[in-house]
């Protein structure tokens, strides 16, 4: 029963609310801490915890392990929960299971127990790509195994608690720290390899301060709001002119002859990869969220 395991919580009359957040080491999770704090009480808890600044109450936590995730959320007591953590495309299917799938199903099991809010960060990579535009309710189809992992995650999220919102997002960027995506792309130019993008890939990239903001309202403004809500920039992109378009941004030099521009589509290695996968921005736009598509963020924040 919701409440059960949390009925000693007592958080008296203070207006301030307790947010715990999960991935607050990750590349999201550094600029949603800052932004969170402005607004709440914010204890963040990853796997090692590493750097994390007292400011933020950290709090080790691997949410492979279901008794620590509900040790976890019965000891933080918070009104509500970002759940930014996840294991991304890159490293084994087994992790991608255990902390995305497994991990996930634990967090909304214990926010449920807790009676706490919960916002879940999930990824367009849910959808297959061949059927673009996705409305904010669109049925996962994915392609791949972190997409399958990803779409159990939201699956699980919404069946074990009512007070979730799955936040389907894109790639995430930043104009004051690099992404990964980009960082790689430099590390393989400065070895003297060539980088392969994709022009056929469309996606819609998010500015992270964008995405940030809109998590923290999702979790705290718009708390009646439950379900599946896509939140990702209002412009459709292709990945190439998105790479290049950042490695510029960031001063990296891209020599033509190091960069090939490919169609995924015609390489069958490339099968996992969905094409198109543009979201319709309906429900964020009804709430008011800020949606801000890459050129605009570009435009306004001139190195
Ligand atoms: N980056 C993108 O372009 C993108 C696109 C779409 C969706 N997303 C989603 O956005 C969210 C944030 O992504 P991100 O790029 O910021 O991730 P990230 O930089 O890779 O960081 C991952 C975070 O998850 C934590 N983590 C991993 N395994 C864990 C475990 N077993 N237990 C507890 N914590 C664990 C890590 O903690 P430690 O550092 O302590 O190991 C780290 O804080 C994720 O849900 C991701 O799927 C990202």
């Amino acid at each position: 029963m919701a409440g059960s395991g949390c009925s000693a919580r007592t958080r008296g009359c203070s207006p301030i609310k307790t947010l715990l957040i999960t991935g607050g080491t990750g590349y999201l999770g550094a600029r949603l801490l800052p932004m969170a704090a402005e607004r709440a009480r914010v204890v963040a808890a990853s796997r090692s915890a590493a750097g994390l600044s007292d400011t933020y109450s950290p709090k080790t936590l691997d949410l492979r392990d279901s008794q620590a995730v509900l040790d976890c959320v019965e000891a933080v007591k918070p009104d509500a929960i970002i759940h930014a953590a996840a294991v991304n495309p890159g490293i084994d299917e087994a992790s991608m299971q255990h902390t995305n799938h497994a991990g996930t199903k634990a967090l909304a099991e214990a926010a449920n127990r807790c009676d706490a809010r919960l916002v879940v960060v999930s990824t367009d990579i849910v959808h297959n790509g061949q059927q673009a535009p996705y409305a904010d309710d669109a049925a996962a189809a994915p392609i791949n195994a972190y997409g399958e992992s990803k779409a159990l995650a939201e699956a699980a999220a919404l069946d074990a608690h009512k007070n979730t919102m799955v936040v389907r997002t894109s790639l995430i960027y930043g104009l004051d720290a690099i992404d990964r995506g980009t960082a790689g792309f430099a590390k393989q130019l400065a070895a003297g390899e060539s980088l392969r993008l994709f022009q056929d890939v469309l996606r819609q990239p998010v500015w992270r301060d964008a995405l940030a903001q809109g998590l923290v309202d999702l979790a705290l403004k718009h708390k009646t709001e439950t379900g599946l809500i896509n939140l990702v920039g209002d412009e459709l992109i292709d990945r190439a002119s998105f790479g290049q378009q950042l490695l510029s941004y960031w001063g990296i030099d891209a020599p033509a002859h190091l960069v090939q521009c490919i169609d995924a589509a015609q390489d069958p290695g490339l099968a996992g990869v969905p094409l198109n996968t543009e979201l319709s921005l309906n429900r964020a736009h009804k709430l008011g969220l800020s949606t801000p598509g890459f050129s605009t963020v570009l435009a306004q924040h001139p190195r």
